[in-house]
């Protein structure tokens, strides 16, 4: 009955690490922003439709958190995401960003899709009205091909 003694200790343990983790909260915010400061403000309703379907979680600050996000750890991973991606392109603080860097952002979201790097994987396993077909592919590229021209 040894046996039996360790399960019950391990599965407790578990239990209690599980619910004492909870108590590490990650911030989930999504901070106020100007619509004009939004590169939305420049997109066709197609492209922005694109983008708030498979970018916005992790790209702006209009992030919608869904009910797993609030569980240690799965909020941890998805807070860091979120971070991470904002930090590289938070698209509703689009005018504070340097025209240099707005150039490469906009190449980027036409490289990336086309290859598949974005979105991310694994967000489109859990969101599948994410996934991008060719022809919403064709038109991120056409429309942020003409944007490039814009910045001076
Ligand atoms: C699950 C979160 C997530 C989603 C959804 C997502 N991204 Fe990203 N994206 C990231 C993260 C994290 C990075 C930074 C790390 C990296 O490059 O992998 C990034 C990087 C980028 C970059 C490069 C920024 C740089 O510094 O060069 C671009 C451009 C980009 N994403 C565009 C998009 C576009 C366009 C979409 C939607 C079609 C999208 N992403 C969807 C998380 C995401």
């Amino acid at each position: 009955m040894r046996a039996a003694r360790y399960l019950r200790w391990f599965l407790v343990s578990i239990l209690v690490l599980f619910i004492a983790i909870q108590l590490v909260r990650p911030a989930r915010s999504n901070p106020a922003s100007n619509p004009s400061a939004n590169l939305m403000a420049h997109a066709t309703p197609a492209v922005a439709k694109i983008f708030s379907r498979a970018c916005r979680d992790c790209h702006s600050n209009e992030t919608q958190w869904p009910v797993y996000s609030q569980i240690a750890p799965i909020s941890w991973l998805l807070a860091y995401d979120v971070r991470e991606g904002r930090d590289h392109f938070n698209y509703s603080e689009w005018t504070s960003i340097d025209p240099d860097d707005q150039d490469k952002l906009l190449g980027g979201i036409c490289s990336l899709t086309r290859r598949g790097r974005m979105p991310m994987p694994k967000y489109v396993w859990m969101h599948r009205e994410a996934k991008l077909s060719a022809t919403d592919i064709e038109a991120l590229c056409a429309w942020s091909e003409k944007m490039r021209d814009t910045i001076q």
